[in-house]
């Protein structure tokens, strides 16, 4: 299909009728920061998302400069292409937030899930329920609580998302065009996401086991997929292989691999391989040349001035070298997953809200939205 000047730099997003994103990955790798990136991103185009913070920790507000969030969804940020640096786009889904045709904006809404009062709605839907109080009798609801505590949570928090993820307004539309979730990190993930199942063979009958396979259902789903955040390092990368394994055989849909504060390589591919070799003397005589010996024209000034800068400036070279290494090595092992990888990079200034929608366009751009 020929696409218009303007659609030339973007790819078709990849992940077309996903409507729940998880987003897990090693502790402190930027799961917060690239989950609201690529809330942001899904919202742009008219569209409406939903951030969902489960670990009560209120990142999100902190993100955006916002009071703590109540447990209530609210709109917290709109988003236009042109906010993320991409080209207005004609065919949006919806219009949440702005003019027809134009460049409509999207909506950012986000909850931060209060584990307590997810209870007391969890309860009460069952008691609407009818026959739900025989049912919580049949399976004694203290047992159900101790044997899956702390697991009572994470269905609370699983069935919130499914339930966001699913929900239509009175019109028949969907509230929200898609979801992500702030999720617990990697070495819990699976576990969190499968509770539903364990639950489901506790109660094996009524509507707490109706309630917890129809959310089973919506997680094991091609609408939903799971992404990990990780960086070119050696622990982050071996608990994403370990992770998407798990993922895989508790048969959860794995979704893309999050590569988050790149670096720049700061030398091209010859300037590492020549790092091995011994160039000191072009070195100096660069540098020179660059000015760095002062004005003198003199090559004995010159050289003298130079000299005590050429083995810091080596080192430096050889460290870096070693780090493009590794890094290669890294994202060769997370090119044998076979999935969609995308990368965010380090932002020297850290993340405000500014840089934010730099991350969620740059995710857009990839794809990811
Ligand atoms: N691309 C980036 N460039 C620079 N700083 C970043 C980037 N991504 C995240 N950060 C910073 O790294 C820190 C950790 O990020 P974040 O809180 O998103 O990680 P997390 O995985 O959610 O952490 P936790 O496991 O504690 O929940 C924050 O200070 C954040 O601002
Ligand atoms: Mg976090």
């Amino acid at each position: 299909m020929a696409r218009t000047p303007g659609q030339a730099a973007r790819r078709d997003p990849d992940w077309e009728g996903v409507r729940l994103h998880v987003v897990s990955g090693k502790g402190g790798t930027g799961k917060t920061t690239v989950a609201a990136a690529l809330a942001l991103a899904l919202a742009a185009e008219g569209r409406r998302t939903l951030l969902i913070e489960v670990e009560g920790r209120q990142g999100v507000a902190e993100l955006f400069g916002i009071a703590a969030l109540p447990y209530e969804e609210r709109r917290i940020a709109t988003v236009t292409p042109a906010q993320l640096g991409l080209p207005a786009s004609g065919a949006a889904s919806r219009s949440a937030g702005g003019a027809a045709g134009g460049s409509p904006s999207g909506e950012l809404h986000a909850l931060a899930i209060d584990t307590e009062q997810a209870l007391l709605e969890y309860l009460d839907m069952f008691y609407k329920l009818g026959r739900a109080g025989k049912a919580l009798q049949k399976v004694g609801f203290v047992d159900f609580a101790t044997t899956i505590a702390p697991g009572v949570r994470d269905v609370l928090l699983t069935g919130k998302a499914c339930e966001a993820a699913r929900r239509k307004g009175p019109d028949g539309r969907r509230t929200y065009d898609a979801v992500v979730m702030d999720a617990p990190p990697t070495g819990r993930i699976t576990r969190f996401l499968n509770v539903n199942s364990e639950v489901a063979g506790l109660a094996r009958i009524g509507p707490i086991h109706s309630q917890a396979q129809a959310v089973m259902r919506v997680l094991k789903s091609p609408e939903t997929a799971v992404h990990l955040v990780t960086l070119l390092e050696e622990m982050p990368v071996q608990e994403t292989v370990d992770g998407i394994a798990e993922l895989r055989e508790a048969g959860l849909p794995v979704g893309g691999v999050l590569v988050n504060m790149v670096r720049p390589p700061l030398l091209d591919a010859a300037a590492v391989a020549a790092v091995d070799g011994d160039h000191r003397e072009e070195v100096a005589l660069a540098l020179g040349e660059a000015g760095l010996g002062g004005r003198s024209r003199k090559p004995e000034t010159v050289r003298a001035a130079v000299e005590p800068l050429l083995d810091p400036l080596l080192a430096q070279a050889r460290e870096h070298a070693e780090r493009v290494e590794l890094e290669r090595a890294r994202r060769a092992d997370l090119q044998h997953l076979k999935l969609p990888t995308y990368e965010l990079p380090l932002l020297g200034e850290g993340v405000d809200l500014g840089t934010l929608y730099r991350l969620a366009g740059e995710l857009k751009r990839q794809g990811a939205a």
